[in-house]
């Protein structure tokens, strides 16, 4: 090759690379010349357990290009061939390699979760039109050429969303799932009961829905003003509509976790059931923010009840994963409640810490019975930890690294780095209500969940990270989409990139155009400007 076409290839790869924006960033990438054209006579070939992403793929083109392109079992030229292979078991079950060339593109992976992760890359390399669910004429449908081999850095790169303090539409979480997926994550962490609402339909206790899921009023304006508005709020999801989420989420290998909380944070229940309760005073759901002191008893009867209720959420939710909270519970009616009390000297412990402990030990003997792991936020290290449980690390990082320390498998959830209900910017003025806090974009996206005080092997107990949605101040999914868009685009970087790979002036290049997909996806982002940087 002649020195001018040496330089003028280059000059070709360092367009093209400079215009392929991938969120998040592969683990690896090569530019070459050339791009491969979609056009009505491409195929879909899908072998390999992947039929169904072949059809996936088939309706996701067809609506902007227009192209009805057939699923076939045998690749040709002119073929978007999907694949999974033995041999590919290097690459983990979610890893892929994606190769783009002239005259084909093939998307081949140890596991099917991986051929989804690189249809997704695929789908980053069209133009961004592709994402419109209607026709869009005179855009040529071109992918560069590349060469992408790419695995997640975590196997847990999740999202919250509490619907317990706002109700949110089954058809908005369905859109999450989406943007999940999108973005290479693979948990929805659904926090289905609040002190302010109970949100799942549990069949043998109807009242917890009836009475449960409504409150007469919201708490307007921030807190501090204790004002209210007024109005009536509520909602929750039928065992149907949560069947379907599910459904929706597995389509997309995104694994949906629900959250029960206890023993805190449960004064809807109480209201619902009173001797659930510790002061058998009929209760109103919760209309204010903040920690209640009405919390569940200890009794054998409400732990039945409680597992009464999972029953019927393992029922609904396969996830091996399953959140009872833990977190903020006061002690204050325990310590006042000769019923609690009695339970502490019967039990033979020393004070409501292990008595907490010993409810949450309950919770845990029953899941791990049933095949499920038990998560809880990091408070249920108090008293001591419950042999099987994961800790969820919120209160910093201590929780995390303490449990990790003592083998427990843990979730970096930290306020600090993930809290997405916190101010993005610096400057409050037009930012409308949010909890307070400061967590810019580029906090998130540097953000390193292994804490340095973990040696090597306590380190592999760190699953991941994962972003909260936490909704007193979140009202409705336009204002959701504000807080966690971008930051949860950085978010999924921190947790699928390698570490040495994380750049933030070059996320900020591909998120330009990463965030047209966002608009056309009708996500309502908070626009980028240097008060996040
Ligand atoms: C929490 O933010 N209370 C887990």
């Amino acid at each position: 090759m002649s020195l001018l076409a040496v330089t003028l290839a280059l000059t070709a790869k360092g367009l093209a690379s400079s215009s392929i924006s991938i969120v998040p960033q592969p683990a690896s990438m090569t530019v070459n010349e050339g791009a491969f054209k979609l056009s009505p006579e491409t195929s879909i070939s899908a072998s390999g357990g992947v039929e169904k992403l072949g059809i996936q793929l088939q309706r996701d083109l067809a609506l902007a290009t227009g192209f009805n392109l057939p699923v076939v079992r045998r690749a040709k030229a002119n073929t978007i061939r999907l694949k999974t292979s033995t041999s590919l078991s290097k690459l983990g079950a979610e890893g892929y390699k994606l190769n783009v060339k002239s005259d084909g593109i093939e998307i081949a992976a140890y596991q099917p979760a991986g051929v989804f992760y690189g249809i997704q890359s695929l789908r980053q390399l069209l133009p961004a039109e592709n994402f419109r669910q209607a026709k869009v004429d005179g855009v040529e449908w071109t992918v560069p050429c590349v060469s992408i081999q790419d695995q997640p850095r975590f196997s847990w790169r999740g999202l919250h969303i509490d619907v317990g303090r706002h109700f949110l539409p089954k058809e908005f979480l369905l859109k999450y799932i989406d943007l999940i997926a999108l973005h290479k994550m693979n948990v929805m962490h659904l926090h289905l009961t609040e002190d302010q609402g109970w949100r799942i339909e549990i069949k043998k206790y109807p009242k917890l829905t009836s009475v449960g899921a409504w409150r007469k009023e919201t708490m307007a304006g921030h807190y501090e003003e204790n004002r209210y508005d007024g109005t009536p709020h509520g909602g929750f999801y039928t065992q149907e509509d949560l069947r379907e989420v599910v459904r929706y989420a597995q389509d997309r290998f995104v694994t949906v976790m629900p959250e029960i909380e206890m023993p805190g944070h449960a004064q809807a229940a109480i209201a619902a059931y009173p001797e659930l309760g510790n002061t058998g005073k009929q209760l109103e759901v919760g209309t204010k923010w903040g920690v209640y002191e009405n919390v569940f008893n200890a009794n054998d009867t409400t732990v039945h009840f409680l597992q009464d209720v999972l029953t019927e959420v393992l029922d609904i939710f396969p996830s091996s994963f399953i959140h009872i909270g833990g977190d903020e519970c006061p002690k204050s009616q325990w310590k006042h409640s000769p019923e609690a009390q009695a339970k502490i000297k019967q039990l033979g412990l020393k004070d409501e810490h292990e008595l907490q402990s010993w409810f949450i030990q309950q919770m845990d003997k029953f899941l791990a019975a049933k095949g499920r792991r038990l998560v809880g936020w990091d408070e249920i290290l108090e008293g001591g930890l419950a042999p099987g449980a994961i800790v969820m690390s919120w209160q910093g990082e201590a929780g995390g690294i303490a449990a990790a320390k003592a083998g427990h498998d843990v979730i970096m959830t930290p306020g600090h780095s993930t809290y997405l209900d916190h101010y993005q910017t610096k400057d409050r003025k037009g930012e409308g209500v949010a909890i307070g806090g400061f967590l810019p974009l580029k906090s998130v996206y540097g953000y390193e969940p292994v804490p340095k005080e973990l040696s090597a092997t306590e380190a592999k107990h760190v699953l991941g990270a994962q972003g909260q949605l936490w909704t007193e101040y979140i009202p409705n999914p336009k204002r959701l989409e504000y807080m966690a868009f971008p930051r949860a685009c950085a978010l999924s970087e921190v947790l699928w990139t390698p570490a040495k790979d994380k750049d933030f002036p070059n996320f900020l290049k591909r998120l330009d155009p990463h965030l047209k997909r966002l608009s056309i996806l009708d996500v309502n982002y908070r626009k980028v400007d240097d008060s996040q940087k």
